[in-house]
């Protein structure tokens, strides 16, 4: 037991704090009860309990792999209904599978394997400027949905060569509809009332047929690759096709494909694209920092094509990615439990073994305890190389937006590379500024969040076409 109660908002009987938490901003409602309860307090969600901590030294020590494992929370629980045990939603003791899936895919996510990535990522990223290029400067962009568009578009061209087209067609490729609303329908199934499953026969009923839609198109592409035997392409279906596990010798079935080729267009897509809408709401917002990075590109770039071997030396496009991941972590909490029953912070909290534990990054990335009295400012200049590495020597695990350890992302070389490839072209091409200068920052919580009602203006930078 622990020396001291962890301190925990009066509930309800039965619902316990159901009320405290707003389903349409379930982090935002969680951070702001830290605020009133501190680094550490416990919540009841109808009899389920899990902890909130959301300091540097509570993450860093849960963080430990020795003594905590990543935890598969309820609403990834509802996501393995679509994707059973792909990379992001295995269990903790689905070892076999996620260890096999893990080993074989280690090296197709590798900086090398990425690099050969390039061309069809500039394919997509050109298609993006080419689509904001004709709007014209008065037209409104709405800056998630065309990111997220090209967030899923470079993810299924280079993960398996399909193309969604999404820049060519006003509706949504029918896979990317019913992956929107399988997963908006898997945060609600998360927090669903126990009421009787016929209540809920209509919406379960298009849950499921959205998920045969995706795994529909999915097979299809993977029976598609095998009937054509053997591919040049080097792209992640044809590394899941050939690759032998290195520790059994052992090769991937068609289910375990099909789950983690639907698992990287899940993990990707809204990661990404909140990554970069952020970033231009940062830069819009701070001019100076904006002047620096366009200035790099301009010194690195300059007007020809981009090319990948260019990316490495745009240092502080870079620092402003970090920064803004730091300020606006896309995925805004990641899940831990103890492996056995555990205290935290010196003997002072106990936490039962399987208990969630939620990492709040959302908060945690503020600690002035880390960041100074200026953690919550937005300065690209702290997340330079150097100063970066110093953060990660002082302060292990201040910065977390790609989760911790063995289950942290494996997709971090792909999204950088394109992340650093379309601020590059973006900034090379057009001058851009808020629609409505008055916009304040609202965030939307879905399984990952985003700036809301974003929208920005692009005008094309003199002298290029
Ligand atoms: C895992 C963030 C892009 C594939 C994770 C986790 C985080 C994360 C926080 C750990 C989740 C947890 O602990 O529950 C991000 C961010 C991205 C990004 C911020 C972009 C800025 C991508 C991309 C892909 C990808 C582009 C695929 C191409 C995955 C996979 C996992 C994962 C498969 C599960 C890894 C495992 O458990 O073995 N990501 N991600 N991610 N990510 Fe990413």
């Amino acid at each position: 037991m622990g020396s001291e109660e962890i301190p925990m908002p009066p509930g309800l009987p039965i619902m316990g704090n159901v009320r405290d938490i707003d389903p349409a901003a379930p982090v935002q409602s969680l951070n702001r009860l830290a605020e009133q309860y501190g680094d550490i307090y416990r919540m009841n969600v109808y009899g389920t309990r899990f902890t909130v901590i959301s300091n540097n030294q509570l993450i860093n020590e849960v963080c430990n792999e020795k003594r905590f494992s990543k935890n598969v929370n309820s609403a990834l629980r509802q996501v393995r209904n679509g994707v059973h045990d792909g990379l992001f939603t295995a269990f903790h003791e689905e070892e076999a599978s996620w260890g096999k899936a893990h080993r074989i895919l280690t090296s197709a996510f590798g900086p090398l394997s990425i690099r050969t990535m390039y061309d069809d990522m500039h394919d997509i990223a050109s298609q993006l400027t080419m689509k904001w290029a004709r709007m014209g400067p008065s037209e409104p962009i709405h800056v998630t949905d065309d990111f997220t568009r090209l967030a899923l578009d470079t993810l299924a061209l280079c993960a398996m060569d399909y193309r969604f087209n999404s820049f060519y067609s006003a509706e949504m490729h029918p896979f990317v509809e019913a992956m929107g609303s399988f997963l908006y329908e898997s945060g609600q199934r998360s927090r669903r009332a126990p009421l009787p499953a016929y209540w809920y026969r209509k919406v379960d009923e298009k849950y499921f047929a959205d998920i045969a839609t995706m795994r529909a198109v999915s097979d299809g592409v993977l029976k598609a690759r095998k009937e054509q035997g053997t591919s040049e392409r080097k792209d992640l279906l044809q590394a899941m096709l050939n690759g032998k596990d290195p520790r059994t010798g052992e090769k991937l079935d068609d289910a375990s494909i099909t789950n983690n080729l639907i698992t990287f267009l899940i993990a990707g897509h809204e990661t990404t694209s909140g990554m970069l809408s952020f970033a231009f709401y940062n830069l819009i917002r701070h001019p100076e920092a904006y002047r620096k990075a366009q200035q790099e590109v301009d010194d690195v770039c300059g007007t020809g094509p981009i090319s990948v071997e260019q990316l490495s030396k745009l240092k502080y496009v870079a620092a402003v990615l970090r920064e803004t991941l730091r300020v606006s972590s896309p995925i805004p909490a990641i899940a831990m439990t103890p492996l056995k029953d555990e205290t935290l912070a010196g003997g002072k909290y106990f936490i039962p073994a399987g208990q969630n534990i939620s990492l709040l990054l959302y908060r945690a990335h503020l600690d002035p305890a880390v960041f100074g009295d200026d953690a919550k400012e937005f300065k690209p200049e702290r997340m330079l190389d150097e100063n970066f590495e110093r953060l990660n020597r002082e302060f292990p695990n201040s910065w977390k937006p790609f989760g911790n350890g063995a289950r942290a992302c494996i997709g971090r070389p792909f999204a950088w590379q394109e992340a650093l490839l379309v601020m590059a072209m973006l900034l090379q091409n057009f001058n851009f500024r808020f629609d409505d200068p008055s916009y304040q920052l609202h965030i939307k919580e879905t399984l990952t969040i985003k700036p809301d009602g974003f929208y920005m203006r692009a005008q094309l930078r003199d002298g290029l076409t």
